[in-house]
């Protein structure tokens, strides 16, 4: 008797030789600054802190699948302010354990073999999760290359019609893990339009759409038609709230409808306290322009080391994250574990998928302090 093939695959996931390397070099005393995963390490805005506290008298029983009605009206009130779209928050959201659970466990409720609709296709390189959940499901998976001539947009026009006809979702992710990159509408509207004409779903995952710093990204929401098109979204960047795991699902009530059907069974409705804290997450947007200031200095910070460097940066237009080209001769995963001997640690692109091979990513999670200290290190390596 075996573990699961798709877990044991797992095992050999490439971030755990960066890990050993950052051991070595934090056992050999260098000092490390770790650019390396995107969890956000910004304090979560007091009033969502007392929210959560203040709630917890209220709380008793399972939390339900479908959510308290204050959370998903709050959630649409969001989408209408930021959009300008109108969600129905009674038949159209449902509140979910941050993003990932239902990223992972998307393909489970809706590939169906038997009717033909046996495969995901995902973007590379890219967040993982939509993958792995998708091969968990049994389901066949294919990948759509992300290419910098593009602007870091997948080629629709590329993918043959076989395999849209056998597709049950079609993943975006803008702004993009791990390039930056921003969509406009347009890319939007033609997905949405192949999903309707070839029956498929297109699942966008806009873990992101907070973090900008020109203009504020769209939503597959906005999309002229919107039958076809479901939306993950999430207050662990937006808000930093991470470790509270607060997100929802927005789309078709039928879509809505199987995700209420199957998530009692999974145990992911978040905790009550906890969509209490989310009401007022939603309802703000001071604490979020904060958070953008922050990254923003950040990002000017590191965008300045590099450029003296004469590294040059692709995408990145918004999210967390640096999208840095590797210096030629050399391979994503030799570039990071030249910077780790400096106490940087990075995302080697390769990791993230073959198309990754070129660039590393830097998280822009550490302190802005920690960020200078950093970039004075990079300057000293001209
Ligand atoms: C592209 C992308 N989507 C979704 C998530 C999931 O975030 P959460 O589960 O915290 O909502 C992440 C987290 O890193 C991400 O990078």
């Amino acid at each position: 008797m075996n573990v699961s093939p798709i877990l044991a695959a797992q095992a050999t996931y490439p971030f755990v030789r960066i890990e050993q390397a950052k051991r070595n070099a934090a056992a050999a005393g260098v000092e490390i600054f770790d650019f390396g995963q995107g969890d956000p390490r910004e304090p979560t805005d007091p009033l969502i802190r007392q929210a959560l506290v203040d709630a917890l008298p209220q709380t008793r029983g399972y939390p339900k699948a479908e959510g308290l009605p204050e959370l998903r009206q709050a959630i649409a009130g969001w989408l209408e302010r930021r959009f300008g779209v109108a969600i129905d928050p009674a038949t159209e959201i449902v509140p979910t354990l941050g993003s990932k659970e239902a990223i992972f466990s998307f393909a489970q409720v809706v590939v169906d073999p038997a009717e033909g609709k046996d495969t995901v296709l995902v973007t590379e390189p890219g967040y993982p999760v939509p993958e792995r959940g998708a091969l968990f499901a049994g389901a066949r998976v294919v990948h759509v290359p992300l290419h910098e001539e593009n602007g870091f947009l997948p080629d629709l026009d590329a993918i043959d019609p076989d395999t849209l006809s056998r597709t049950a979702i079609l993943w975006l992710n803008y702004p993009n893990n791990p390039t930056a990159a921003v969509a406009p509408l347009a890319l939007y509207e033609h997905a949405a339009r192949l999903a309707a004409e070839h029956d498929f779903l297109l699942a966008s995952d806009e873990a992101y759409t907070e973090l900008w710093f020109h203009e504020p990204p769209p939503s597959a929401l906005q999309v002229a038609d919107r039958s076809n098109v479901v939306v993950f979204n999430t207050l662990s960047k937006r808000s930093s709230m991470t470790g509270y795991r607060s997100g929802f699902v927005a789309g078709p009530g039928w879509v809505m409808d199987a995700l209420r059907a199957y998530r009692p069974t999974v145990g992911t409705a978040p905790q009550e306290f906890v969509q209490w804290a989310s009401v007022v997450a939603w309802n703000d947007e001071e604490h979020v322009a904060r958070a953008r200031d922050v990254y923003r200095r950040k990002r000017e910070v590191l965008l300045g080391a590099l450029d003296e460097l004469g590294w040059r940066v692709a995408g990145s237009e918004a999210t967390m994250y640096l999208w840095v080209e590797v210096p030629a001769g050399a391979s994503s995963e030799e570039c990071a574990e030249r910077l780790l001997e400096h106490g940087i640690v990075v995302a080697p692109g390769a990791y993230l998928g073959p198309s990754g091979e070129g660039y590393v990513r830097f998280a822009l999670v550490p302190t802005v302090e920690d960020c200078e200290r950093a970039a004075a290190i990079l300057r000293g390596l001209a």
